[in-house]
């Protein structure tokens, strides 16, 4: 049986023909940049979300890159953030000239840990120049919102919510995005409500805020062809909004449907007797985990062996992350020393993410896991 990471042609035939008609309609009136469908995602998106402002951009780096810039981060300023993670999440801090300061992770959901940012947010030698945090909802999984919340009010730091991978997600009673001063979130086509190509969206209640964005993805220009400052292109297309707009609808159902694909997972690695030899995200029906990733971590094997021996079964495996950012080459001049972050320096050699997407098959899911008890029991 052959098992794909991610399959987004499955659910192409039940919206194939809404696509290609409203492909067509736009094709037809010509209006292909900054349309009208842009501003009507926008809208959706800004209610799905609980949010006053969302603004649509080219890509997820983009949207974090415009949140640093329009908060005014640059040189002499120092970000907290995540080393596991995306590479998007630290290079818009240095993109802006700042310096990101990594905090390692919990050892769970490899969310940051809060209380070591709360240890350098009160003892780093410059900690007044620290001005701001950017948590990762990783793998789907909502970081404490509540906690961030204080940090805002405490330390007067602002919050950048990097929701890429977790559109839809809650921490209790508050939504996913409530928190960030500015937060933002990716259309790539793995994402849980992903394009057909490059997007991205970022979400504020700050009006003035919302408003600076909204002209640097256009040059810096409130009217076209006059410049306030020197801005960028960085604009939503109007045809991946139009397929956003239509996938929305259903975002509720694939997130759904996520959360059974995990419940499965969870039931059978009980059934099969693995939690001795791997750990797994637990069930959240709450939504405060939307499953973007299903990631385990071995607690026995070794990893890569692993990972051959499902893809010999034709399973598709991901590593996220193989490497912590504050090991990548590029910063090196921050001098990062092996060591420094070790959940995060365990987590990229005992981690593996599993197949997992709305129309994942149950016989696909116990062919999955009936593989990986093979691979221990061999
Ligand atoms: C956590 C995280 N941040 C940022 C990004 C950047 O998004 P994009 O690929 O749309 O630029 C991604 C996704 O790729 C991501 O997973």
């Amino acid at each position: 049986m052959k098992i794909p990471l991610f399959d987004m042609t499955r659910q192409y035939n039940s919206f194939k023909e809404e696509v290609l008609n409203t492909l067509d309609e736009i094709f037809s009136t010509g209006k292909v940049i900054l349309g009208p469908h842009v501003k009507s995602l926008e809208n959706e998106l800004a209610e799905y979300t609980g949010t006053k402002y969302a603004i649509g951009v080219a890509n997820g780096s983009d949207a974090l890159f415009l949140s640093v810039r329009a908060l005014n981060i640059g040189k002499g300023d120092y970000v907290i953030t995540t080393p596991y993670t995306f590479f998007a999440t630290a290079s818009c801090i240095t993109r802006n000239g700042a310096t990101p300061i990594f905090v390692d992770v919990e050892e769970k959901y490899y969310n940051l840990d809060l209380d070591k940012v709360e240890e350098i947010l009160k003892n780093h030698p410059e900690k007044e120049k620290i001005k701001a945090i950017i948590p990762v909802h990783l793998f789907g999984k909502t970081i404490d919102l509540d906690r961030l919340q204080y940090f805002k009010e405490k330390y007067g730091v602002y919050i950048i919510e990097d929701g890429a991978q977790s559109i839809g997600s809650k921490w209790n009673e508050k939504n996913a995005f409530s928190v960030g001063d500015l937060s933002i979130t990716s259309f790539f086509p793995t994402k849980n409500l992903g394009g057909y190509g490059d997007g991205g969206m970022v979400f504020t209640n700050n009006e003035d805020l919302a408003n600076r964005v909204r002209k640097l993805r256009v040059h810096g220009a409130v009217k076209k062809y006059y410049h306030d400052e020197v801005g960028f292109n960085s604009r939503l297309d109007e045809v991946q909004a139009a397929i956003l707009r239509i996938k929305l609808k259903h975002l509720n159902e694939y997130i759904e449907n996520r959360i059974n694909v995990a419940k499965k997972y969870d039931k059978l690695f009980k059934e099969y007797n693995l939690t001795d030899y791997i750990d797994y995200p637990e069930v959240f029906e709450d939504k405060s985990h939307v499953y973007h990733q299903y990631v385990i971590t071995l607690k026995k094997g070794n990893r890569d062996e692993l990972r051959e021996f499902l893809t010999k079964k034709e399973i598709g495996t991901s590593i996220y992350y193989p490497k912590g950012l504050h090991q990548q080459k590029c910063f090196e001049y921050l001098r990062y020393k092996e060591g420094d972050l070790p959940v995060t320096e365990k987590a990229t050699k005992s981690t593996l993410a599993l197949p997992i997407f709305p129309e994942l098959r149950d016989d696909e899911i116990e062919y999955i896991v009936k593989s990986i008890y093979e691979y221990y029991k061999k």
